[in-house]
């Protein structure tokens, strides 16, 4: 993602998220000059950014651990791997960082939270009201440490 995608990204954030919080463009060029996150764009072949997400790499060694902030896709571009893609993309730099991923999503995002489970991510905890204005609630779902899972599948 680049700073002059970030008028695109809030337009998509009002369409995707309406009623919980939809980040305005100064978001994005925020958290474009952050130095611990990576933020990913699929484009259109006209160069529209069809979707887009951002995670935050946060801690080092045995405290490492990861937080996706946002994804989302364009209402006429999806079911068609964009969503998948960039979970793939945010997955493969929390890999090279280590530790365990964290995210949030309401708990009536079916499909959000079935892209996530099939991606390895599983509920851990609920937040009463987490998103504002709507109320709604949200899961925190994670993924454990890559390294963790190679050790439980080879005992
Ligand atoms: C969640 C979202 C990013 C998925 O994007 P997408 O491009 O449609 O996702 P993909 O086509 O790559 O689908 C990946 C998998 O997610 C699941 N999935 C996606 N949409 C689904 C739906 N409507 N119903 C059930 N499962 C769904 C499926 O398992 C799918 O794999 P499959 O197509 O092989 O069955 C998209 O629906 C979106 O932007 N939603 C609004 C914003 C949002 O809720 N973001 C998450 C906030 S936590």
């Amino acid at each position: 993602m680049r700073a002059e995608d970030a008028e695109r990204c809030a337009e998509l954030e009002i369409i995707l998220f309406p009623g919980d919080g939809p980040w305005p463009a100064s978001a994005f060029v925020d958290e474009l000059r952050a130095p611990h996150v990576r933020y990913f764009v699929v484009r259109d072949g006209d160069g529209t950014v069809a979707g887009y997400a951002g995670i935050a790499l946060l801690g080092n060694g045995s405290g490492a651990e990861s937080e996706v902030h946002t994804i989302g896709v364009d209402p006429d571009r999806q079911r068609r791997g964009i969503g998948g893609a960039l979970l793939g993309a945010m997955l493969a730099e929390a890999d090279r960082h280590g530790g365990p991923v964290f995210l949030e999503v309401r708990t009536d995002n079916d499909p959000a939270i079935e892209m996530y489970t099939r991606a390895g991510f599983a509920v851990v905890g609920t937040r009463r009201r987490y998103y504002q204005p709507s109320g709604a609630d949200a899961y925190t779902m994670t993924r454990p440490a890559a390294a963790d899972e190679v050790k439980g599948g080879h005992p």
